[in-house]
């Protein structure tokens, strides 16, 4: 299958790779041509910098899907996720009554970690996929993942959330205070009285608050964490690789293909972004000798740029060779570095030309 066969058959897209390498660019350009197919698609962005609005002429995205007219048969549609609004949706969806989803949202530990939980961002975006994919319409959901730190958080995600509920000393602090558990919990008061003393009494009354007002929710969390998980293995969901062919992001590129595989999630394509142009077939070293040659000259310096530009496509070759066999039988499709930034629907379309 090539990119074109993703955007029309397939559910899901997961666009990943590291920082800046394009990602939310082609998640919008792969979610254009679903729609240009007839499908209705939408495009799920992280980015924090807001590029995407700006690409696709809207000054601001929000958590809610917007639409964006265009001249394509189908529709396209685009969200930016708020990780806040969407856990609290979460939180009122799984709580068990009004008043306790009120309780956690009011919870001033809530309130700090539902923004710093490390990994939120990315289980929220997982999140945020699988209510897209239960609740809505969408022929194409294409989601751009944020640019993790630690590659491919968000695979492992929905597990993480689910061994924080099983975290001892969430456990604890839930637990009724009976025999052995009551003895526990001595020393989980012993913890926390340090604790208090650290960060102030305060905020560790809230995190037990909080903890509290929990009750009951933690299987309705589990269970969805496992669903998401069960999604991101779909058949229907693609995972797309995006990467630059600079020798370290081809190296992570690498890393990342390596670990998807071992999470069992095949890369079904790779796209290689900002690649410098070969120009001919001469080889740098002769290019060079002729500038040589001709030193002092204006033919000379452009022999001399002539050589720097078939040296770098020659080595950006060299790093990419690897990378492709790794990802094979993916299909891999190079997008040049363009004059300009992506920053708005033609340039979305120059980047389309390439990839399809
Ligand atoms: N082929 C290209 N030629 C020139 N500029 C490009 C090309 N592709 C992307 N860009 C530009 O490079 C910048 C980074 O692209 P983009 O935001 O899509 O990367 P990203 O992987 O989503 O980054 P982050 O990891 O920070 O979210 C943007 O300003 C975009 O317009
Ligand atoms: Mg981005």
């Amino acid at each position: 299958m090539n990119f074109d066969d993703l955007t029309r058959t397939e559910r899901i897209i997961v666009c990943t790779g590291s920082g800046g390498v394009g990602k939310t660019t082609t998640a919008a350009v792969l979610a254009m041509r679903g729609a240009e197919h007839g499908r209705k698609s939408v495009v799920v962005t992280i980015d924090p910098a807001k590029r995407l609005a700006d690409a696709l002429g809207l000054r601001d995205l929000s958590n809610s899907p917007k639409r964006i007219d265009g001249p394509w048969a189908g529709e396209l549609w685009a969200m930016m996720l708020d990780t806040k609004s969407t856990f609290d949706a979460l939180v009122a969806k799984y709580a068990g009554s009004e008043e306790q989803s009120e309780g956690i949202l009011a919870n001033r530990f809530y309130r700090n970690i539902s923004e710093a939980l490390s990994g939120t961002q990315e289980y929220m975006a997982m999140e945020k996929l699988y209510e897209l994919h239960e609740e809505t319409d969408f022929d194409l959901i294409v989601v751009d993942t944020p640019p993790t730190r630690h590659a491919l958080d968000f695979i492992d995600a929905p597990r993480r959330l689910t061994r924080f509920l099983d975290h001892r000393l969430y456990r604890i602090l839930m637990a009724p205070t009976r025999g052995l558990v009551k003895a526990l919990n001595v020393a989980a008061q012993a913890f926390l009285r340090t604790v208090s003393r650290v960060v102030g009494g305060d905020a560790v009354n809230d995190a037990i608050a909080f903890f509290q007002a929990f009750e009951g929710m933690e299987q309705g969390f589990k269970e969805r964490a496992g669903k998401v998980g069960a999604l991101l293995s779909d058949p229907q969901t693609a995972f797309v690789l995006v990467a630059s062919p600079r020798r370290d992001t081809v190296d992570e590129a690498t890393f990342f293909a390596r670990k998807l595989h071992e999470a069992g999630i095949e890369v079904r394509g790779l796209i290689v972004n900002r690649v410098h142009p070969r120009f001919g077939e001469a080889l740098p070293e002769a290019l060079r000798e002729r500038a040589h040659t001709l030193v002092g000259t204006d033919l000379g310096d452009l022999y001399t740029c002539l050589a720097d530009f078939q040296q770098i496509a020659t080595e950006e070759d060299r790093h990419l060779r690897g990378l492709a066999e790794h990802v094979a039988p993916a299909p891999v499709v190079r997008v040049p570095f363009l004059r300009s930034d992506v920053h708005d629907l033609d340039g979305l379309e120059l980047v389309a030309e390439h990839l399809f």
